[in-house]
Formats: C-alpha cells, sequence, structure tokens
C-alpha cells in the first residue's frame, strides 16, 4: 500500500499511524526494533536538518534497506519541508510523502506554496501534508490560535492535500506544563474537511490525550523529541559510566532506549 492509500485508511477507520523522526542508523534501528517486536508499521520521518546531516540519498536508502531487513512495512516521509526546492528533491530521492510547511505565511500564500508541491507530488503519487494555524517550533512559547474549522475547509480544498497539520494546544519539543489538547476544535475541524489530520508536537502529550485525539480524528501522530532525548541520555549516561571505546558495545544500550521508548508509544497509537 501507497503511504497516500494507508493514511486515507486509517482516517477512513478512525486509525493512526505513529511518525516517528530518525537521526542515524543508530535511531532508525530502535524505530525498527520496536515496529517489528509489535507487529506495527511505522512512518520514517527525517527533517531538512536531519537530510543536512546524513544526505538526501543515503538517508532514504537506508531507511528503505532497514524497512526491508526487519520486514517492517513503513514509509519514508519529509518533515517540515520549507520549500519547493527541497520537497522536489526528496520526492526525486524516493520520498512517499512531503510537507511542505509555509504555515509562517499568510493565508493566501501558504495556499500558493502548497497547490504548487500538491501539483509536483502527483506526478509521483506521493502524499502531500501542509500546516495550517501555527505549531510553536522547538523552545517557542505555546500561545497560538488554534486552526480555524473554516479555514481548515478553504485551505484544503483550494490546495488539494491528503493530509493537514492542525495546531490544537500542541507545540514542539517539551512543555513546561502538560498540554491540554482542544478537542473540541479538532472535532470541528474533522467534521470540515475529508483528509487526514496530523497531531505534531507529540512529545510530553500525555497517552490518554494522545488516544483521545485519535478518536476525535487524528491519523498521524508526529514523534520527534522524546526519541532524540531518550538516545542521548542514555548514551550520555554510558559513556560516564564507563571509558569504553567499542562503540558498537555502546550504542546497543541506547538503541535499546529508543526502541523500549518507541514500543510504548505504539502501544498508545495502536489501540
Ligand atoms: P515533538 O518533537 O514535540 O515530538 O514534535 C515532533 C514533530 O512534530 C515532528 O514534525
Ligand atoms: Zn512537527
Ligand atoms: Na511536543
Amino acid at each position: 500500500m501507497t503511504m497516500k492509500e494507508k493514511l486515507a485508511a486509517c482516517t477512513k477507520e478512525g486509525k493512526a499511524l505513529l511518525a516517528v523522526n530518525f537521526y542515524n542508523f543508530e535511531t532508525l534501528k530502535g524505530l525498527l526494533l520496536a515496529a517489528k517486536q509489535t507487529n506495527s508499521c511505522l512512518i520514517l520521518q527525517l527533517s531538512e536538518s536531519s537530510l543536512q546531516y546524513l544526505g538526501i540519498q543515503p538517508a532514504v536508502a537506508m531507511a528503505r534497506v532497514m524497512l526491508k531487513e526487519f520486514g517492517v512495512e513503513g514509509w519514508v516521509h519529509l518533515d517540515h519541508g520549507s520549500s519547493i526546492k527541497i520537497v522536489t528533491k526528496c520526492l526525486d530521492a524516493g520520498f512517499d510523502s512531503v510537507m511542505i510547511d509555509a504555515s509562517e505565511k499568510p493565508f493566501d500564500e501558504n495556499v500558493r506554496i502548497t497547490k504548487e508541491a500538491v501539483k509536483i507530488a502527483e506526478h509521483y503519487n506521493a502524499n502531500v501534508e501542509a500546516e495550517l494555524g501555527y505549531i510553536a517550533k522547538l523552545n517557542q512559547s505555546h500561545t497560538f490560535e488554534p486552526t480555524g474549522a473554516d479555514d481548515a475547509k478553504r485551505f484544503v480544498e483550494a490546495t488539494g492535500i491528503n493530509a493537514l497539520a492542525v495546531a490544537i494546544g500542541n507545540a514542539h519539543g517539551f512543555y513546561k506544563e502538560i498540554p491540554k489538547l482542544r478537542i473540541d476544535r479538532l472535532k470541528e475541524i474533522r467534521a470540515a474537511v475529508n483528509c487526514a489530520l496530523v497531531l505534531h508536537g507529540s512529545s510530553g502529550i500525555p497517552g490518554e490525550q494522545l488516544q483521545e485525539a485519535i478518536r476525535n480524528g487524528i491519523s498521524k501522530i508526529n514523534l520527534a523529541t522524546e526519541t532524540k532525548n531518550t538516545f542521548m541520555k542514555k548514551l550520555q549516561s554510558l559513556l560516564a559510566e564507563s571509558d569504553e571505546i567499542d562503540l558498537r558495545k555502546v550504542f546497543p544500550k541506547a538503541i535499546d532506549a529508543v526502541k523500549d521508548l518507541i514500543v510504548r508509544k505504539l502501544d498508545v497509537v495502536n489501540v
């Protein structure tokens, strides 16, 4: 199944896919171990900074080979693509799905850029996600207006996207206080549009709220910060405990910590 088809099926059935960012071979391996253990499928996401770090071709090749190696059904997605240029590059490299994020632009400009991405992605039969309303980036304050249902309807109809990232009290990175998602607003948006709805900023959102969001129409759950944090915190403690220089003896424990985290998240999302 293509990611476009899978996401549409999930939206219809009221289910959700976990979409996790990876940064290197080790975090990727942790994700796949978790998906295999729980018999789940998974979206593997890369931000532009991860693509800069890994290289687009090596990143997508590594993700594909590892999915095959582990016998996991999964897809490769560009997270928060900031330009048509990066969207095109990723589609050319074989990504299943791209996000074009022009959410900081005025509505009409966001529509124009997103429409262009949709037009290009058609040739690849790729999934296109865009963002309306603004989801705070890492370390920004979290006081943003939630996405409006009427705007969402206008936006989805004007652009033809398959997936819409919504701002409903969610934010990237950890939260200062436990967030309270605007499920009322989510319901309004869900009633107004047909495409898949995406929850960004899932690190720090309690499991019950993730499940409530899924029950009310979210079908893609984006997770990044907790993965990075889990891997690095474990690595820091391993390095503090010993002066082992054989990285193949050190990394597996950090990979396992990522696996455990993602197994827990998959248990929440796959209900
Ligand atoms: P978190 O870093 O808060 O998990 O958000 C991830 C995300 O939205 C990736 O697009
Ligand atoms: Zn995001
Ligand atoms: Na978050």
